[in-house]
This record gives C-alpha cells, structure tokens and sequence, in this order.
C-alpha cells in the first residue's frame, strides 16, 4: 500500500503542476498535450507523440485510447526520467519496447488490458527503480523479463490474474530471490492455488518437469510387428512387411539419428519377423501365411541375411505371433496359429553337428482348435507362465513342467475375452499383464495370489495392441486404434492406475517397440496400413 501511496503522490503532483504552469518557453508541444518545462501530459489522446522538447523528463499520456507501443517507440526521447501510460487500451508490450530510455527511472503501466508481455519487453531500462504494471490482465510472465533492471527499487503487480502454475515458477523463485521491494502478489488460478500468496509459494524443484512423444521419423513401410535387436554395438529393426513380400532390416545411423535400409529378406506373405542372438550369431526367423517358414543367418561376410533353417510347420495354418523366449539355458520359440485348424507350436534348439541338427525343432503342439493371437512367457518364483490369448476362448495359462520339460495347462483367466495381444509388465516389483480387445475394452490386470485380477478397463476401438513401456522410471502403456488416435497412459504412482498422458496418430498400429540409443529413447510403431513411425521420448520443462 505504502509504495502505491507514494507513486500516485509522484503522478499527482506531476498533474497539479501540470495544470498550474503554462509552458514559459517557446517549445514545440505535441497537439493534444500540455507541456510544462519539465513535463508533458496527454490526457485522452489515442497516440504517443513521436518527438517531444528536449528538456522534457516525463512523460504521461493517460485515459486515452493508446492500443499498443511498438518497437523503438520512444527512441527519440532519451532524456525521459518518467513515463506514465496509466488507463489506456494497451493489452500487450512487445520486445525493446523501451530501447533508448537509458535515463528511465520510473515506469507506469496500470489500470491497462496487458496481457502479454514478451520476454525482452524490458530490455536496457538498467536506471529504472520503479516499475508498475499494477490492474492489467497478466497471468504469465516470461523468464527473465526482469534481468536487465539492476537497479529495480519497487515492483508493483497487483490486481493481475497470476496463474500459480508451472509456467510462472521462475517468477515465485523471482519473488523470493529479488533485492526489491514487491507489493503481495496473489494466485488468480488454478482453484487449488487460488488466493495464495505468488511471493512465498514453495515449488519443489522437479514438479515442472513432464515427458513428450515427439515425431522423429516416418519409415514409408506399412509393418505388421517391428523387432528391435542389437548386434555389435549396432541397432536394427527387422520388420515384418506383408504388402511388400518381405522382411525389412533396417540399421540405426548414429550420425544421422535414424533409421535406414540395411537389407531385405523377400518372401511371400511375411507376417512375422523375429530376432534373437544365438551363440553370437543374429538369427531372423520369418513366418510366412504362405511357403513356409524359415531362419535367417547374419552372415558378417556377405553382411547380409541369408537362409539357414526352414523349420517344419506340420500344425501351423495360420501364424500370427511369435515369441523367443529362455528357459533353464534353453532357446525356445513359439510360433502363435490363429486357425481353428491349425496349432500354436513350441520350437527348441538344438544343437547336434553329427546328427546334422543345428537349428530349431517343433518340440511340443498347443492349444487345438483355437483361433490364438498372441502369447507371453513370465516367471514368477522361479516358474514359467505361458500365457496364451485366443479370439475364440478366454487367454489360457500354462506352466511349464520342469521334470517332463513340457508346458502343461494350468488355468485361464476369466472374463476377458476376444484377447488381440498379451504383455507382461512390472511396475514396483508387482507383475501386471496388459490384454488388448478390438473393440469393448482393454484390459489391465494384476498377479495376486497366484491369480490375476482386474486392474483397469481402458475402452477400445479398434485396438491390436496394448503395450508397456518404461523410460527414466515412467511407466506408459500405449493402446493403439485402427480408429482414431493411439492413446498412451501413463502409470500414477498414487492411485497405482494408467491416466490418459497423451494422444500420438499412427494408421492401424501394430507394435509399439523400445529403441535406446545414443542417449536418447524411442519408440518404434509398425503400422499396417500407414507410415511405420518412431517418435522420441523427451522431457519438457514446464516451467517457461
Ligand atoms: C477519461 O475518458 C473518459 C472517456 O474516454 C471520460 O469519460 C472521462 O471523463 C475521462 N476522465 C478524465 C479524468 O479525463
Ligand atoms: C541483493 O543484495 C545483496 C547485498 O547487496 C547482494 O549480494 C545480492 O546479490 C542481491 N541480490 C540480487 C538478486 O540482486
Ligand atoms: C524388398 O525386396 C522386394 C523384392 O526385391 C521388393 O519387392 C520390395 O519392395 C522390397 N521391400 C522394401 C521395403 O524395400
Ligand atoms: C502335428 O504334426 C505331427 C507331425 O506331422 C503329426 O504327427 C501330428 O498328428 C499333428 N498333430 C495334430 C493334432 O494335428
Ligand atoms: C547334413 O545336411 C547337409 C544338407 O542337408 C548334407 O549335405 C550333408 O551331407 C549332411 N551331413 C550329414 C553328416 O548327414
Ligand atoms: C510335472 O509332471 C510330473 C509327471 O507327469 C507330475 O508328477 C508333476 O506333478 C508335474 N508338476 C507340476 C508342477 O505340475
């Protein structure tokens, strides 16, 4: 209250004298204006006077219309010590709004619209001890508006709509740090701030900070799955790409940040497309709806893939998934069949040069007569899980015996049915399961007490995959749509649920796959009918 006293006793005066004194010399004064030795008022004009006498050393132009100042507006004024533009129409102050005042002391901007200021609005004013930007209609302020005023005495921000929110925490800290003295400041917003003091608003550092999905490239292959592996310090995705009869690899480029061609296993109708590392070799395995299925080979030499195992597919009619997987030091790999006439088959390798076995062989039949989708292998307590998700029944559990080597059926999980794909996931040690549906709803569910229980409903609409993925100790979950836009969740450590984060657009998604390098993270979306897109994780300071 104190320094608004005393402001407005500067400005009254100024007006008084103003009033009383006729200009004694013959100087040239702006129409509309009076002018007095020292001073010079325009009450009710609609523009600053581009040029005033030179001796003049304040300047108000008050109740009048004035909308905006622009850049170098009072450039031709450098002996000005006040300036006052008190009740006009201004609604915003752009940058070098002042440049040339380098006498400034005292600036008044009140009872305006401003709501905008940007952020060298204030730039070279370092004589300036008084600044009031008192009943406009500020809610932000940008970083560092204040950086070049040294020698601020006296900031006066009353009756303004401050939103107490991550864009304005400089400003607290500001508050707190600065030598001038500054009228109390109060949150206009959000409700939960409203009417608490801006000035001494404790903000832990790290609560501005939030993540983002940033389009980094788009790969001109429609893809069914995308398979990340790494081999030799390098990164690649295979691809699987049914329109193009093939799989793609594509190698990641350090120096360019992205993905590019490396080779291109043609076949007919390839549906999947899965790496794994094997005594250091990189072994592809393609399965096709039509030809068969076969194992690719890295050869380092020829540096490119080339045949190495056609495995049998006697009870494969349809494949649809695979998953490679390790069990007590054994490679296995399970090739998922979504036809009624056909049979999810588990493959192992093996390994008998004299025999002339050096590769993978169908090692056990599953699940007849269901039209199966996707499945996953978890180990609890030292156990493996299979859990396998069908269309035509509820997913099914097995737990692979350990004396008869063999996965037998142990049980499935009620109420969820038309399963598209199966994901496990741990958040906090706990082990969850995301199960996608086309339509209706996606499913979070929880292992307790040897059994799963539902988490969460995430409805659907036209989802094939519902994928986790952890980076920098956030958990997503990405539900994919043939309909509309891939919804990614993210985990809420407090209500222990999935909350929509952010919504990212990829044509008929397929998979959502990790790549970590070169210090960045991305994910990788296949998509069937579009672009493949790798969108990069990031993290964004939302304070300004
Ligand atoms: C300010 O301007 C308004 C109209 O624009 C006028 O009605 C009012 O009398 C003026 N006030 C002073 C003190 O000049
Ligand atoms: C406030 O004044 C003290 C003492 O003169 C000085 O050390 C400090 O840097 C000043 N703080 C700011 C933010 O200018
Ligand atoms: C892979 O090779 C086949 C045959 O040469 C070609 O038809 C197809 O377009 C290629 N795919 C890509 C993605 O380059
Ligand atoms: C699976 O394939 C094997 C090998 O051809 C065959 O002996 C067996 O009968 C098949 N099983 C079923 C259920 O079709
Ligand atoms: C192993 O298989 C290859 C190709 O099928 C054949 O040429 C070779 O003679 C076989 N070797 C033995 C020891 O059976
Ligand atoms: C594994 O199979 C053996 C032999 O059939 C059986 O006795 C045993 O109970 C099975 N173990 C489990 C955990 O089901």
């Amino acid at each position: 209250m104190a320094h608004a006293a005393r402001w407005s006793a500067v400005v009254f005066v100024l007006l008084c004298f103003l009033g009383a004194a006729e200009s004694r010399r013959n100087v040239k004064c702006p129409s509309g204006c009076t002018c007095s030795k020292e001073t010079l008022i325009c009450v009710g004009a609609s523009q600053i006077p581009r040029t005033i006498p030179t001796e003049i050393n304040s300047l108000s132009v008050v109740n009048g219309s004035v909308a905006e100042i622009t850049e170098g507006m009072f450039a031709l004024m450098p002996s000005l010590q006040l300036l006052l533009l008190n009740s006009n129409s201004l609604t915003a102050i752009k940058d070098d709004a002042f440049s040339g005042l380098s006498h400034l002391e005292y600036l008044f901007i009140e009872r305006n619209k401003i709501d905008t200021i940007t952020k060298n609005a204030f730039r070279g004013l370092r004589t300036l001890t008084h600044l009031s930007l008192a009943n406009n209609k500020i809610r932000f302020l940008p970083r560092d508006l204040f950086f070049d005023l040294d020698s601020l005495l006296e900031l006066d921000l009353r009756g303004n709509s401050f939103q107490c929110t991550c864009e304005n925490k400089w400003l607290m800290m500001w508050l707190k740090n600065t030598n001038a003295s500054v009228s109390d400041v109060f949150c206009a917003g959000p409700s939960d701030m409203k009417g608490k003091r801006l000035n001494d608003l404790p903000i832990p550092p790290g609560e501005c900070i939030s993540t983002d999905f940033v389009r980094h490239q788009s790969i001109p292959i429609q893809s069914m799955s995308a398979d990340i592996f790494s081999f030799k310090e390098d990164i690649f995705v295979a691809l699987a790409a049914p329109n193009s009869n093939s799989c793609v690899i594509m190698e990641w480029d350090h120096i360019e940040m992205n993905f590019r061609k490396f080779d291109n296993i043609t076949g007919k109708s390839v549906v999947g497309c899965k790496s794994f590392l094997i005594e250091n070799h990189v072994l592809i395995i393609v399965t096709q709806l039509f030809g068969g299925s076969h194992i690719y080979k890295f050869d380092e030499q020829q540096n490119k893939f080339t045949k190495f195992q056609t495995i049998e597919v006697f009870n494969i009619s349809k494949p649809n998934d695979m998953e490679v997987f390790q069990m007590d030091g054994n490679w296995y790999f399970l090739i998922v069949d979504s036809s009624k006439a056909g049979m999810s088959t588990l493959y192992k390798w093996t390994d008998l040069p004299d025999r002339n076995e050096t590769g993978f062989y169908s090692y056990q039949f599953l699940h007849e007569w269901f039209r199966d989708t996707d499945a996953e292998i978890v180990e609890v307590d030292g156990k493996f899980y299979l859990v396998l998700a069908s269309r035509s029944q509820s997913p099914v559990i097995y737990l692979w015996n350990k004396s008869t080597l063999k996965f037998i059926l142990h049980s499935d999980i009620p109420n969820v049915d038309d399963v598209v794909s199966v994901k496990a996931f741990r958040v906090e040690g706990e082990l969850f399961l995301a199960l996608a549906c086309y339509i209706g709803d996606s499913k979070v569910i929880k292992w307790v007490n040897k059994q799963f229980t539902e988490v969460q409903a995430l409805p659907s609409r036209g989802a094939m995959i519902l994928q986790p993925f952890t980076f920098a100790d956030r958990h997503y979950l990405a539900l994919g749509s043939d309909y509309s836009f891939t919804q990614i969740h993210l985990w809420d450590t407090e209500t222990k649920t999935f909350h929509k984060f952010k919504d990212i657009y990829v044509q008929s998604p397929r998979s959502f796959t990790v790549v970590t390098t070169d210090r960045r993270s991305f994910i990788f979306s296949s998509s069937l009918k579009g672009k493949s897109m790798v969108f990069e994780h990031v993290f964004v300071d939302l304070s300004l």
